[in-house]
């Protein structure tokens, strides 16, 4: 009786979750689905695949992590889609990959590796031919088994590490970076950024390896020889969102969404750092909206890792670097998070438009700051970030088409080769001119609405401009709208290379004090003390501003001031990499060559690109012989990707 009383509504409410779980998940797949419009499908001048003409809906990877021979061996599943009719050739991006087959119904079809003339960058324009013609909207699925071939003079996704190259010394280890063009040297696809797909993987590895992806582990099983892992992403994302590492690494959960992980040495000192994740995020929930991925781990990988961070979903990657002890590098993680929203949900459908990645990215991640950390540090970070925009600017020249929002790359370059602070602090001052155009609130409305509008979905800077005209017309009638939006210099600040149309508005004290504080240490010797006293005193980031005021003097600093900063600053030993960067930028600019084993050992203790990139720019310009002897002796411990911009540099 009792149990016929209960289960009656337990078995309805049983029901009733069943059938929404049933609806959701159908809403689900409608909702994620819906996409591809073939008038916004935009011109990749960096893939060679015939995008207009089909899509990946789904892509499966089944791969051995081969560490003996340092290559991935296996085959890549995709299935695809017809946007045209008369359909029957693919073209996929491929580089530095031996394609065995490619599978087409069961039969093995004829296929081509052409090499474009001077597209080596781009790599190989995978063709195949298919037996027949496809109508538009036939789904079909082609298999392509192949392996990667190693090779030290391209750059390449994949890193392969000496156990002498980790942490704990133990074990090799592996991991990619595939933004922007790499995922096409992990496997043949459709590597341009306006083609979003589902993947899933079954990696098998040696069993002493743990492996993480980009996407959900959902299987795990051993034969005692070796190890099988099941992943799965069920969000579309884009090709240089997909990654991989392998190496003898755990995970430390540090609160229910999130986690870090790394070699087991350094998992508690990384956890530390990292323990304000949750709050991050929060914070981003707060001022957009809710966070669609699920769990959020952070890899802090060995320091050959070329960038600070990379926004792989669910599995943030960050350079060692940025753990400081003290917490002062989290704006690295901060903005990884960020990337949840901007870059990860809605993505730049080309690498012209990177700003709106990037760009966003850097303004969502200085709101965080503002919360968390005050006004001050937000304007702080603000100015300092304006002193590498200025110096980006000067470097490229004023009129280069890459200090433009939207550069200019056909010919075949690659994407890296416009890599600079540009997409980042003028994308992010042009949102803070709108925001301050519109007002905080209203802007903040009107992100939510380009980005819930634009989720899962890539754009450009167009679908940009007419979303915010839409919004203001909703949210303030016409006329009202079409007089703001018509005072905007978009132009100005989206299409013209050079400095930002307008001067940022922002002062603070702290940061004249120690621009005034490092022209005292240059001219007044008898002050020496107070001022050790109070550069002592300074958080990283006007430490920072000090030491960069130095850098920038137009005169040469004397030896004995150098001698200072060295005995009494101790600046050689500094832990935080960013003051020891600026510190070894004075010391070569001045030709301080006493200091050059501690140069040497800098660039050999990181591979992070915006270190060691601007200071072998700068030893070749004093010493090219040096420079090149030191890259010789170094090169192997960074990453392909940072080996090819550094070579280039040094030429
Ligand atoms: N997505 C970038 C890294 C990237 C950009 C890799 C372009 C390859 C090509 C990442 O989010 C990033 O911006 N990292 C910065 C962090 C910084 C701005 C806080 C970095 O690595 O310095
Ligand atoms: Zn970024």
């Amino acid at each position: 009786m009792f149990s016929k009383i209960l289960k009656g509504p337990i078995m309805k409410a049983g029901a009733t979750f069943v059938l929404s779980c049933i609806v959701l998940k159908m809403l689900h797949k409608v909702y994620y689905t819906k996409r591809v419009d073939l008038s916004k499908i935009p011109i990749d001048h960096s893939s060679f695949s015939n995008i207009h003409e089909v899509t990946t809906e789904n892509y499966h990877l089944d791969l051995f992590i081969d560490f003996s021979e340092k290559k991935l061996v296996g085959s890549i599943m995709l299935d695809m889609k017809t946007l045209k009719d008369s359909v029957n050739t693919i073209y996929l991006d491929s580089k530095l990959l031996n394609i065995k087959n490619v599978i087409f119904k069961g039969e093995k079809i004829p296929f081509q590796i052409e090499k474009v003339p001077n597209g080596q960058a781009l790599g190989d324009k995978l063709t195949i031919n298919l037996p027949e013609q496809l109508k538009k909207n036939v789904s079909f699925t082609l298999v392509v088994e192949y392996e990667t071939v190693s090779n030290t003079l391209d750059s390449s996704a994949l890193n392969w590490l000496e156990p002498m190259q980790t942490f704990d010394k133990k074990l090799p280890y592996f991991y990619t970076q595939s933004e922007p063009i790499y995922s096409r040297t992990i496997a043949p696809m459709q590597d341009s950024p306006s083609v979003k797909s589902f993947y899933s993987a079954r990696i098998k590895v040696a069993k002493e390896f743990n492996v993480f992806m980009s996407a959900n582990k959902t299987g795990e099983f051993s034969d005692g020889l070796f190890s099988y892992y099941n992943f799965k992403q069920d969000i579309r994302i884009p090709s240089y969102l997909l990654a991989i590492v392998a190496g003898g690494i755990s995970r430390y959960s540090i609160s229910e969404r999130t986690g870090v992980i790394s070699e087991p040495s350094q998992l508690v000192l990384c956890a530390k750092d990292l323990e304000d994740l949750e709050k991050y995020i929060q914070s981003i929930e707060n001022y957009l909206f809710e966070y669609v991925w699920g769990v959020y781990n952070i890899v802090v990988l060995p320091p050959s890792f070329p960038y600070g961070g990379m926004e792989n979903p669910l599995l943030t990657f960050v350079n060692p670097s940025i753990i400081t002890g003290d917490k002062s590098n989290v704006a690295v993680a901060i903005h990884e998070i960020a990337h949840s929203w901007a870059g990860n949900l809605v993505t730049c459908n080309n690498w012209s438009n990177f700003w709106l990645n990037e760009g966003i990215t850097v303004f969502l991640e200085r709101k965080v700051i503002k919360e968390l950390y005050g006004e001050k540090n937000y304007q702080l970070d603000i100015l300092l970030e304006n002193i590498s925009l200025c110096e980006s600017i000067k470097n490229l020249g004023e009129e280069h088409s890459y200090t433009s929002l939207q550069p200019f790359f056909g010919d075949l370059k690659n994407p890296d080769d416009a890599f600079s602070k540009i997409p980042y602090e003028k994308g992010f001052q042009f949102l803070l001119y709108l925001e301050n155009t519109i007002g905080e609130e209203v802007f903040r409305g009107f992100l939510r609405f380009f980005m819930r509008k634009f989720s899962y979905k890539s754009v450009d800077t167009d679908d940009f401009i007419e979303s915010f005209k839409e919004y203001m017309e909703q949210k303030l009638g016409k006329p009202q709208a079409e007089s703001i939006f018509t005072k905007i210099l978009w132009d100005e600040w989206l299409k013209k290379p050079g400095y930002p149309p307008k001067q940022l508005d922002i002062k603070v004290e702290d940061f004249d004090e120690a621009k005034v504080l490092a022209g005292k240490f240059i001219n007044e010797k008898e002050e020496e003390n107070s001022i050790l006293e109070k550069y002592l005193s300074y958080p990283a980031n006007l430490k920072i501003i000090f030491l960069q005021n130095i850098y920038e003097r137009n005169e040469i600093i004397p030896t004995e001031t150098l001698n200072v900063l060295t005995d009494r600053f101790m600046l050689n030993e500094e832990k935080n990499k960013e003051i020891s960067f600026v510190w070894f930028k004075i010391c070569i600019k001045n030709k301080f060559m006493k200091n050059i084993k501690h140069v040497e050992e800098f660039l050999g203790s990181t591979g992070r690109m915006k270190f060691v990139n601007p200071l072998y720019v700068e030893l070749n310009r004093i010493d090219p012989y040096l420079a090149n002897q030191i890259y010789e002796k170094l090169k192997m411990l960074y990453h392909p990707i940072a080996r090819e911009v550094i070579k280039k540099k040094l030429a």
